[in-house]
């Protein structure tokens, strides 16, 4: 398996001692997470620790419960009104899922990008400025800052300084998902979920995104859903492999990839299903 391994490209040493003396600090800690969509289980037994700053793949076939689960991480889930959910999820310490959890300030701090670029039907300043201006942002001074930085940090600044006031439409496919992560940037969250971020981009537009989310784990603590077993093998820190709801194995990626210890990991990788 070690073809998929040697596509990463930040030339990464992978030392066997450091993988079971390494601890990070949990962003997020899943226990027993259980999620139904009416009298369908989706999440089953979910116990996941998602490590700070680092970036954690979901990978799985389709239809295994992978948006289901980053979608629980700012309880978006629950606008599908027949979702019920048992055990806890918490962020930074707090259980998310309590009845009296303020969800609103969750929401700021857990930003998301999703599989189809959706930015607003604006300028491609207004959808950067949209979420500060909703947190009450008005001088417009610091919003040029933020609109500026947010796209440096996004790597479409050069793209687009000169197409600020165009409508956000007129930009190709992956030039909208990169304004879609600066719309994201824009309200300064502290975790990214991506959820098959580069599905509908070209292999060009993928790199430049997959360079973007390497980069962004300096700052953010990202969980990128993809069904691009290379795409986690290349970019991610950990990888988890959902089936049928549940995850089967949770490692680092490199372990998982080269020295599965689930015969169905091994089968998935591999490519004899999914
Ligand atoms: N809104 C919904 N209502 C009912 N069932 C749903 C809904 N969304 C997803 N599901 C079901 O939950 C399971 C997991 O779906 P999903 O999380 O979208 O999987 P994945 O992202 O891995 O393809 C599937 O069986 C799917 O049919
Ligand atoms: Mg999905």
């Amino acid at each position: 398996m070690n073809t998929i391994l040697n596509e990463r490209k930040d030339n990464t040493v992978y030392e066997a001692q450091s993988q079971s003396t390494e601890s990070h600090n949990s962003i997020f800690e899943t226990n027993d997470l259980n999620l139904w969509y009416g009298n369908t289980q989706a999440l089953k037994n979910i116990n996941l620790q998602i490590p700070e700053k680092k970036i954690t793949a979901i990978i799985g076939p389709s239809g295994c419960g992978k948006s289901t689960f980053i979608k629980t991480l700012n309880r978006m889930v629950e606008m599908v009104p027949i979702v019920k959910t048992s055990g806890d999820i918490k962020y930074n310490g707090t259980n998310i899922l309590n009845r009296d959890f303020q969800v609103e300030d969750l929401r700021t701090k857990v930003g998301m990008v999703f599989q189809k670029p959706n930015p607003f039907p604006k300028s491609v300043y207004d959808n950067i400025a949209y979420g500060p201006r909703i947190h009450g942002i008005k001088n417009k001074k610091v919003l040029d800052e933020i609109v500026e930085k947010s796209l440096r940090d996004a790597f479409i600044w050069d793209e687009v300084k000169d197409r600020l006031k165009e409508n956000a439409y007129g930009l190709s496919g992956g030039q909208q998902q990169r304004v879609c992560i600066a719309r994201c940037l824009a309200i300064e969250p502290e975790v990214i979920l991506m959820d098959e971020p580069t599905s509908a981009l070209d292999p060009i537009s993928t790199s430049k995104v997959e360079e973007l989310v390497q980069e962004l784990k300096k700052k953010y603590s990202i969980i990128i859903v993809t069904h691009n077993m290379q795409q986690a093998a290349r970019i991610s820190d950990k990888t988890a492999f959902f089936l049928n709801g549940e995850v089967v194995e949770y490692n680092d990626t490199e372990t998982l990839f080269s020295n599965p210890s689930d015969q169905r990991t091994e089968d998935y990788i591999t490519g004899r299903f999914g």
